[in-house]
C-alpha cells in the first residue's frame, strides 16, 4: 500500500537542482497567489491520458512526446505554439501510418520552464556566474542580476502556460487539427532527390485521406478526424510551483498535479529518497521517469514501487536516454528488472539527452544520425527482449532553427550559427522532426509485419 502523503512532504527530503530564493516573503506570497489560481489541467484529462498510456503499455497505441527543451518567455508567440503543434500532428499521422495504431500526443509545452543543470555555475571570459535554470527561475542574460532566482517568475510562467493551453485546446477542437489540413506538408521537406522515399509515404498518406474524403465520412467520424487529444507535460523540477498547483480531484478525492497532464522526474533528480520522487509519488497524474546510464536496477526497483505501488498500467513511463552506442549496455538490465517485478510500464526513447556534443564551431549540438541510431538501438533491443517500444520523446520545434546537425536538408556545423535560438538544449527543427517520424514509422511498420508473420 502507498504511504500517507501530503503535497508539502517533499520539503522534508533532500532536494537538488532547486534554487535558493533569497526573499522568502516574496516566495511565500507567490505560492499563496498560485494556490488560489485555477489548476491548468483538469483531473479527468490526466485520467484519460493515463488510460491512453495504458494502451501504449499494451502495444495498442504509440506515444509521441515532444517540444522545447526549455520554453522561453521571449519566444512565446501564437506562431511558435501553432508550428510545434502542427509538426507534432504531422509526425503523429506518419507514425500512425507505420504503426497502424493511434498515436498519443503529449507536448513538452505549457510548463516546461525549469531546467536542471550539470554545473551550478557557468564561466564566460573568466567571469563565473550562477547557471541559468530556466525562465521560471532566473534569466539567460549573463549578468549577476539576471541570474538571481526570482519567485515572481512563477506567476509569469503560469500565465504563459495558461495562454498556451488555451490556444492548444482551441487548435485541437476548433478545426485546425482537421487531418485534411494537417497533411498539407510544410517546408517543402519532401522535395528533392534524397527525400524521394518520404515523398512516396507522404503521397500514400494523402491518397488514403483523399479516399476517406471521397467515400464520404459520417458525421461521427468527421468529428473524430477534425479534433485531436493533445496533452501537455513538463519536468516537475520546481516543487514550490508544483505544490502550489496541486489540487484535490473532486471525483476521486485524491491529489493531482494541476500544472500539466503528465509530469516527469529528470535524470538528475530521481534519487529514491529525494524531494522530487516524494512529490511525484503522491499525485495521480501519469508520471515519467528518465532512465540514464547511471540508473541501477536496484534504484529502478525502488522507484517503480514508490511511484506505482498499485502497478497501474499507464501510470509510469520509463524514458530511456542512454546515448547512441550505449543502449545495448544499459537497457537490457533495466528491462530485466521490469520483467522480474512484473511491472506495467511504458518504455519510451529520448534520443536527445545522451547525444549532446560540442560542434567544431563551438555550439552545443546533436547529430541527427546519433539521434536516429539511438532510436534504432532502442527498437532492436525491445525486439530481442520481446518487449514493447512504446514511444519517442524529442526536443523539437516547428520552427526552421539550426540547432541539431544533419538530416536530408542537412544542417552543417557551419550552419549552426544561422538560427540557433534555444535557451537550453539543441532542438530538432521541423524538417528533421518529420524526417525522424518517417524513419521511426518504417521501424514500426517492420515490427508490425514481423508480429503479423509470427502470428501466422
Ligand atoms: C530534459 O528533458 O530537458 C532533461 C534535462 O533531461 P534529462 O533529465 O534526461 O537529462
Ligand atoms: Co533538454
Amino acid at each position: 500500500m502507498a504511504q500517507a502523503w501530503t503535497k508539502s512532504d517533499w520539503r522534508n527530503k533532500p532536494r537538488v537542482q532547486m534554487p535558493d530564493y533569497l526573499d522568502s516573503d516574496a516566495l511565500g506570497a507567490v505560492e499563496a497567489q498560485l494556490a488560489k489560481y485555477p489548476p491548468l489541467v483538469f483531473a479527468g484529462e490526466a485520467r484519460k491520458l493515463k488510460s491512453s498510456l495504458a494502451a501504449v503499455s499494451r502495444g495498442e497505441a504509440f506515444l509521441l512526446q515532444g517540444g522545447d527543451c526549455a520554453e522561453s518567455f521571449a519566444e512565446f508567440s501564437a506562431d511558435t505554439i501553432r508550428d510545434t503543434f502542427k509538426v507534432m500532428l504531422q509526425m503523429a499521422m506518419v507514425l500512425t501510418y507505420g504503426a497502424k495504431v493511434p498515436v498519443v500526443k503529449v507536448g513538452r509545452m505549457a510548463g516546461q520552464f525549469a531546467k536542471p543543470r550539470s554545473a551550478p555555475t557557468e564561466v564566460k571570459d573568466g567571469v563565473e556566474l550562477p547557471s541559468y535554470r530556466g525562465d521560471i527561475i532566473n534569466e539567460l542574460d549573463f549578468t549577476p542580476e539576471a541570474r538571481i532566482p526570482n519567485a515572481s517568475k512563477m506567476l509569469q510562467a503560469y500565465t504563459q502556460a495558461a495562454a498556451s493551453l488555451n490556444l492548444l485546446r482551441a487548435f485541437s477542437t476548433g478545426g485546425y487539427a482537421d487531418v485534411h489540413q494537417v497533411h498539407a506538408w510544410t517546408l517543402g521537406f519532401t522535395e528533392g532527390e534524397k527525400a524521394a522515399k518520404y515523398r512516396e509515404m507522404a503521397n500514400n498518406i494523402s491518397a488514403a485521406l483523399d479516399f476517406m474524403k471521397a467515400a464520404g465520412v459520417t458525421q461521427e467520424t468527421a468529428h473524430t478526424l477534425q479534433s485531436v487529444d493533445f496533452y501537455v507535460s513538463h519536468e516537475a523540477l520546481l516543487l514550490e510551483y508544483e505544490e502550489a498547483l496541486c489540487r484535490i480531484d473532486s471525483t476521486s478525492g485524491l491529489p493531482v498535479a494541476g500544472s500539466g497532464h503528465m509530469i516527469w522526474i529528470g535524470d538528475r533528480t530521481r534519487q529514491p529518497d529525494g524531494a522530487h520522487v516524494e512529490f511525484a509519488r503522491g499525485v495521480q497524474n501519469p508520471i515519467g521517469l528518465k532512465c540514464g546510464p547511471t540508473t541501477t536496477p536496484e534504484d529502478l526497483k525502488v522507484l517503480m514501487n514508490k511511484l506505482n505501488p498499485e502497478n497501474e498500467a499507464g501510470r509510469l513511463t520509463l524514458i530511456a536516454r542512454f546515448g547512441a552506442g550505449n543502449v545495448g549496455e544499459h537497457l537490457p538490465r533495466l528491462i530485466k528488472t521490469v520483467k522480474e517485478e512484473g511491472a506495467n510500464v511504458v518504455w519510451t526513447c529520448d534520443p536527445m539527452h545522451g547525444n549532446t556534443i560540442k560542434s567544431s564551431t563551438g555550439y552545443k549540438t546533436r547529430p541527427f544520425e546519433s539521434v536516429l541510431r539511438e532510436v534504432r538501438e532502442f527498437f532492436a533491443i525491445h525486439a530481442s527482449e520481446s518487449t514493447i517500444p512504446g514511444g519517442v520523446h524529442f526536443e523539437m520545434t516547428g520552427k526552421d532553427v539550426t540547432e541539431c546537425t544533419g538530416g536530408v536538408r542537412a544542417v552543417t556545423d557551419e550552419d549552426l550559427s544561422d538560427r540557433y535560438h534555444t535557451a537550453c538544449d539543441p532542438r530538432l527543427n521541423a524538417s528533421q522532426s518529420l524526417e525522424l517520424a518517417f524513419l521511426v514509422s518504417e521501424e514500426l511498420s517492420s515490427l508490425r509485419e514481423a508480429r503479423e508473420r509470427a502470428a501466422g
